[in-house]
C-alpha cells in the first residue's frame, strides 16, 4: 500500500514539526505501508511556478492507495500555503487526480477552533471527489491514536466513505458592476468613524465594482488597501518569536500596516472572491500573519463586515470562520454579504444597508455578544496558559494573567467552600432543588447560610 502525505507545516526543515512527528510515528507503526511525504507549504512557490513538479505530485496522488492531509491549524483554518495548493488544483482543473482517493485529515494544534478547519477540509475532500474517511485532531504533543490509522486502512480496503455533508460547489461568473446601479438612491453615508476596506484583487474575480461602490457610499474617512499592493513577503513561518513580546521576525510591512491601519479603524470591511470554500490564500496569508499577536485580541470593539463574491449556499466555512474570528479578536461580526443575487441593484442594496448598519453599530459602540466561541476559548486559554505555557507564549501569559485569570479572593473561597459542603447534605439539596419542605427552623438556617455564602462568593457570571 502506498500513502501520500500532503503536509502543511510552514516550519523549515531544521525546526521540529509536530505534524511530521506524528506522521513519523505512524510510519514506524505500519512498516508495511509506503509513505511518501510532500512538504507542500515549504514548496508552494516551486509548485506554483513549476507545473511539471506540480504534475509529479498529482500523479503520485493518482497512483497511491490513499492520501493523508497532515496540517497544523492556523487561525482556525489551514496555513495559507496549503490553501494555495488546493486553489491551484481547482484553478487548473486538476481535481480528477484526487477523484475517488480515500483521504483522512490529521491535524496538529492546541485544538483552538480546530473544528472550523476540520469542516473546511472535509468540504475540500468532498469537492475533490475524494472518499473522505474522517479526521483526527491531535494536540501538539499528542500522538495520533493508531486505531484511527488501522480503521483508515480498513476503510481503504472496504471502499468506505462518509456520506457527503455538502452539495457540490457552484461556480459563478457574475461580476458586480456599480456603474449600473441607480446612484441617486445611495447617498454618501456621513460618519466620523474610520472605515477600512481591504481587498484581494488578484485572486478571484475583478472587484472594481465593489470598491467603486464603497467609495461612493462610505464616509470620506474611508481608506482602501489591496493585499497585493502591501509589502507582505510571505505567510507565517511558525518561528514563534512573537511568543515573547509579540514581535514578528519577518521584516516587511505587515505589522506596521496592521497596527497603524487595521487596529485604528472603526469599521473594517474584508472584500474578496470566494475561492473553494473560503476567501483566497492571499486573504489567509493576511489572517495567518495576525498571529504575531498570538491569542491577544487585536480588534476589540470594532465592526467587521465581509463582502464576498460567491454563493452563500457554499459559504458555511466563511460564516463559521468569521463568527469565530470576530470573537477571537473581540470584534462584532456584522455579517457576510454575498453577491449571489446576481443582480447589481439587489447586491448594491445589501451592501449599502450593511455598511450603514455597521456604521450605526460603531456609533453605538456596540462591542458584540460573546458566545461559547469566546467564553470557551477564554476558559480554555486561561487553564492552559496558567498551567502549561504553550511553546513559550509568554506574551499571552502576561495578558491573560492581567485580564482573564479568575483568582478567588479569601471571602470568595470561604463562600465557595460553604456552598459545596452544604450541598453535600441531602436535606439541603431536596429543599433547594425540589422545594421539599423541612422544619421551619431548618429552612431558615439553610436560607441564611446559603444567602451569606452566595454573597461572599459573588456571581459566577
Ligand atoms: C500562525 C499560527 C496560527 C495558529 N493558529 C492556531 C489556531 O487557530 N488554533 C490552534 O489550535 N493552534 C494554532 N496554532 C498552533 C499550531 O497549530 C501548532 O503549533 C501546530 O502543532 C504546529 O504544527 P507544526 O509543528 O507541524 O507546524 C497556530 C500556529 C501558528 C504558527
Amino acid at each position: 500500500m502506498k500513502f501520500i502525505v500532503l503536509n502543511g507545516t510552514t516550519k523549515n526543515i531544521k525546526q521540529h514539526s509536530m505534524n511530521l512527528a506524528k506522521i513519523e510515528r505512524i510510519k514506524n507503526a505500519f512498516p508495511e505501508i509506503e509513505f511518501k511525504i510532500y512538504r507542500i507549504s515549504n514548496e508552494i512557490n516551486k509548485i506554483a511556478a513549476n507545473e511539471s513538479y506540480f504534475l509529479d505530485i498529482l500523479s503520485d496522488i493518482k497512483n497511491a492507495d490513499a492520501v493523508i492531509w497532515s496540517t497544523p491549524v492556523y487561525i482556525g483554518l489551514i496555513p495559507s500555503e496549503l490553501k494555495r495548493f488546493i486553489e491551484l488544483t481547482f484553478d487548473r482543473d486538476f481535481q480528477h487526480y484526487f477523484a475517488n482517493k480515500p483521504a483522512v485529515v490529521i491535524l496538529s494544534s492546541i485544538k483552538l477552533y480546530d473544528t472550523v478547519a476540520i469542516d473546511y477540509m472535509r468540504e475540500i475532500c468532498e469537492d475533490l471527489n475524494m472518499r473522505y474517511c474522517g479526521h483526527f485532531s491531535a494536540g501538539m504533543v499528542e500522538p495520533v491514536d493508531l486505531k484511527f490509522i488501522k480503521n483508515f486502512i480498513a476503510d481503504v480496503n472496504n471502499n468506505f466513505e462518509h456520506p457527503r455533508e455538502t452539495l457540490p460547489i457552484k461556480k459563478s461568473d457574475y461580476i458586480f458592476k456599480s456603474s449600473d446601479v441607480e446612484s441617486i438612491k445611495y447617498k454618501k453615508l456621513s460618519s466620523s468613524k474610520k472605515v477600512l476596506v481591504i481587498s484581494d484583487k488578484l485572486n478571484g474575480k475583478p472587484l472594481d465594482g465593489f470598491t467603486d461602490f464603497l467609495k461612493k457610499i462610505c464616509p470620506d474617512t474611508m481608506e482602501h488597501y489591496d493585499l497585493n499592493d502591501l509589502d507582505i513577503k510571505c505567510g507565517c513561518i511558525s518561528c514563534f518569536e512573537c511568543g515573547l513580546e509579540n514581535r514578528c521576525s519577518i521584516k516587511d510591512g505587515f505589522v506596521p500596516f496592521y497596527k497603524n491601519r487595521v487596529m485604528r479603524a472603526d469599521v473594517i470591511i474584508y472584500l474578496g472572491t470566494q475561492k473553494d470554500r473560503f476567501l483566497s490564500w492571499k486573504w489567509k496569508q493576511f489572517l495567518d500573519r495576525r498571529f504575531f499577536s498570538n491569542h491577544i485580541p487585536t480588534l476589540i470593539g470594532k465592526q467587521l463586515l465581509c463582502i464576498v463574491s460567491g454563493n452563500r449556499i457554499d459559504g458555511r466555512t466563511i460564516f463559521n470562520y468569521f463568527e469565530m474570528y470576530s470573537q477571537l479578536e473581540r470584534a462584532n461580526f456584522c455579517g457576510a454579504v454575498f453577491d449571489d443575487a446576481k443582480d447589481d441593484q439587489a447586491v448594491a442594496e445589501m451592501i449599502y444597508k450593511s455598511v450603514k448598519r455597521s456604521l450605526e453599530l460603531s456609533e453605538l459602540e456596540y462591542a458584540g455578544n460573546e458566545t461559547y466561541l469566546y467564553e470557551g476559548a477564554r476558559a480554555y486559554l486561561n487553564e492552559s496558559l496558567e498551567h502549561y505555557i504553550y511553546s513559550g507564549l509568554y506574551a499571552d501569559y502576561r495578558y491573560y494573567k492581567k485580564h482573564n485569570f479568575k483568582r478567588l479572593s479569601f471571602a470568595q473561597k470561604i463562600g465557595k467552600s460553604i456552598i459545596l459542603n452544604l450541598y453535600e447534605l441531602k436535606t439541603v439539596r431536596e429543599y433547594v432543588f425540589y422545594d421539599k419542605q423541612c422544619s421551619a427552623i431548618k429552612m431558615k438556617v439553610i436560607d441564611l447560610i446559603l444567602g451569606i455564602a452566595y454573597r461572599l462568593r459573588g456571581r459566577a457570571y
